[in-house]
């Protein structure tokens, strides 16, 4: 097989990193891909920071054992726990993270005031305090550390009253004093809806999955490994679960 019709293996915590793989789908619908979601162990984002480092490192490496030729890591927790290794560890393929989509929504108003949710580690990382550094003096940034919403996703709940009320309780100090909200967890862009009606449609919300999946682009062009077909690619999904309900719900979080 040539290195061009690799795979692009894409990674997360769990189902989360599905909101990722549509945008990269959506961007390079010719591209074949290979999801690893690890929802045995999910949440990460309450873990420590070496279990995440091992558990993601290992990941990683099975989906370039399985051929990849590029990686996502669609997971903001794994990414700031392990970017920097996994790069050192494969230095001549596109290694791609995310992070808060912090400068959109920092960028898209005067003065914004921005709510940035995400999980425990991630708001605790050095990344995401150099992130802010970078914008604290544009805007007023309140981060929210949101542990247990990954887990409503996971269970396929996007819209149940106990969503609901978890959610106004962590919202409840916010409600008409932001303007943005940016979803800092790739599990999060399935609730965006109801936080979208939570807050009414004058506060903007971002995710990063969008502008991942151009870095993604703009890296493999400059590798020259671009799939030059023009046919629609193939999606594997793969989940350390193994059970038909957790790729039962991988396809139609794919398809919201
Ligand atoms: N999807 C992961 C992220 O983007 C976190 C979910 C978890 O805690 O496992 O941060």
């Amino acid at each position: 097989m040539k290195m061009s019709q690799a795979p692009v293996g894409v990674f997360d915590s769990g189902v989360g990193g599905i909101s990722v793989l549509r945008e990269l789908v959506k961007l390079m619908p010719n591209e074949n891909y290979i999801y690893y979601g690890d929802s045995k162990n999910a949440p990460y984002g309450p873990k420590s920071l070496e279990e995440v480092r091992t558990l993601t490192l290992s990941h990683i490496d099975f989906l370039v054992e399985r051929g990849a030729k590029a990686i996502v890591v669609a997971c903001n927790t794994a990414t700031s726990a392990a970017i920097v290794l996994l790069r050192e560890k494969y230095p001549n393929m596109p290694v791609i993270g995310i992070e808060p989509a912090l400068k959109p929504a920092v960028l898209h108003k005067e003065n914004a005031r921005v709510l940035v949710m995400a999980t425990p580690m991630t708001i605790r990382e050095e990344k995401f305090h150099h992130l802010m550094e970078n914008y604290e003096s544009r805007a007023t940034i309140y981060p929210l550390s949101c542990p247990g919403l990954p887990e409503f996703v996971e269970a396929g709940n996007l819209d149940g009253e106990d969503l609901r009320a978890y959610l106004k309780k962590l919202f409840e100090p916010y409600f008409g004093k932001v303007d943005a909200v940016v979803l800092g967890c790739t599990h999060y862009p399935f609730v965006r809806p109801v936080i979208q009606q939570m807050f009414g449609n004058g506060v903007a919300i971002f995710d990063g999955g969008a502008g991942t999946a151009r870095e993604l682009r703009r890296r493999m062009r400059e590798c020259g490994i671009l799939n030059p077909s023009e046919e629609q690619g193939n999606i594997e999904i793969l989940n350390s679960k193994e059970t038909p309900e957790e790729i039962i719900l991988c396809e139609k979080l794919l398809h919201l």
